[in-house]
């Protein structure tokens, strides 16, 4: 055979197996309540970087407008609108069956000089208000399963106080409630949330954002999510991850969907081998966590390629925080990531016995796990991939006897970290 023959052939294998190891992306792997996301960056609007469209769409079945929905972008003059780039995004979603969060409707970044210097009157500031609200929900009726709605309304300081933003200081706190009540006129069946930071675990903030918003439900006003960003320095220790869990918790026992919305975990400089290790074990417990709790809808990471990412710009002696590296190979933290997601435990119970077709489709590696069961200590119940849950230990006698046979998440209570994925035949 001629040399080249043999190089292209070479080539051909490499590519059909690179691709294959790749068949399933983490969005194959999640469960049906919970999708993967990722923050759609300039990149894409740039159009030259085809792998950045390929790994997107391979492995993420959500995307959100890093910037593209943001006032500057929508609305650069007064009453003059762009939806150029909210409109390939749209369609890229579509193309590629992912699921479409907005980012975001009140913000105090992102803003046109002329709204912010337009020294406008608090019902010239609604109006403003209402108008863009309207315009781009209307627009987009039926492509966006969420929106956020407000974004960072609190401040850290004092105590989660009402930020002192433009909105605040012109409409005053009512603002909020506008908002949502404006985008729920325009939009009914869309999810809305109010989106901020340090509102992850259990602090000041946290609490008064969950006070507020719980009022402004009693009051009737329609927030049905609460995204948490999730941009975290490395190391999440044990603590933390319990407050966490905590946090997420009561804000879902309050009613709220819940989104890990702007997910990043930073790495302090230099990177070494041992910190990527780190980050890996730091996402691979955050992804836990959220599949613990059926309120959580989405675990959306803010970006997903190390080669473009908003950290390095933003904190500085920081960067690495996202799961791809630069070159687009998965860094440890995407093999944890999918390590969760893929490593299944397999309970036989003698009573059924799956087709070995169904345990290839599903990619089992199996880990015999007779025993296993009764080693738990903890209470736990089993999950559907729709988030259902089907049995608990401390409700039915014996639990597997009753359960068809399929795959579920094995959810321990009060463990770090304590999901996996379990297959009953
Ligand atoms: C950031 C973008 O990533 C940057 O490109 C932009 O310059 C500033 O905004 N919280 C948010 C996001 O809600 O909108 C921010 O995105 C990151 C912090």
């Amino acid at each position: 055979m001629h040399t080249n023959k043999i190089w292209l052939l070479f080539l051909g294998i490499f590519f059909i197996a690179t691709s294959m190891s790749y068949a399933q992306g983490l969005k194959d792997l999640m469960p049906e309540r919970l999708t993967i996301g990722a923050a759609l960056g300039a990149a894409y609007y740039a159009g030259n970087d085809t792998l950045y469209r390929q790994v997107l769409a391979r492995e993420f079945n959500e995307v959100v407008a890093e910037n593209e929905l943001k006032w500057y972008q929508l609305q650069p003059l007064p009453g003059v609108w762009d939806f150029s780039k909210a409109d390939s995004l749209v369609a890229f979603a579509g193309r590629n069956g992912m699921r479409l969060h907005g980012h975001v409707l009140v913000w105090h970044q992102g803003l046109p000089n002329w709204l912010q210097q337009g020294n406008f009157t608090r019902s010239q500031m609604l109006g403003l208000l209402k108008t863009h609200i309207d315009t781009v929900l209307k627009r987009y009726r039926g492509s966006f399963a969420s929106f956020d709605v407000v974004n960072e309304a609190f401040d850290d300081q004092p105590n989660g106080s009402y930020r002192r933003s433009i909105w605040f200081n012109t409409i005053g706190r009512d603002y909020l409630d506008s908002a949502f009540v404006y985008a729920h006129r325009a939009d009914p069946s869309l999810k809305l949330y109010y989106n901020d930071y340090n509102i992850e675990w259990i602090n000041a903030k946290s609490d008064s954002v969950r006070l507020r918003l719980n009022q402004m439900r009693q009051r009737g006003v329609p927030v049905h999510g609460v995204g948490f960003q999730g941009h975290f320095i490395l190391n999440l220790n044990n603590g933390f991850l319990n407050s966490l869990r905590q946090n997420l918790n009561r804000f879902a026992q309050a009613g709220y969907e819940i989104r890990y919305s702007e997910v990043d975990i930073r790495i302090p400089a230099p990177t070494t081998q041992a910190k990527l290790l780190t980050q890996g074990r730091d996402y691979s417990n955050l992804l836990r966590i959220s599949l613990a709790n059926n309120a959580v809808k989405s675990f959306t990471l803010w970006g997903f390629t190390d080669r473009y990412s908003w950290i390095p710009g933003f904190f500085s002696g920081f960067d690495d925080a996202l799961i791809f590296d630069r070159n687009y190979q998965p860094k440890p933290a995407y093999d944890s990531l999918r390590a969760v997601l893929q490593t299944i435990t397999h309970l036989p119970t003698g009573q059924h016995e799956l087709s070995s077709a169904t345990k290839k489709a599903i990619g089992l590696t199996p880990l015999q796990a007779k025993t296993w069961l009764s080693q738990q200590t903890k209470p736990w119940r089993l999950v559907n991939l729709q988030g259902k849950t089907i049995v608990s230990n401390q409700k039915t006698p014996n639990p597997i006897e009753t359960l068809k046979p399929g795959l579920y998440w094995f959810i321990e209570e009060g463990r770090e970290g304590g999901a996996v994925r379990l297959l009953v035949e």
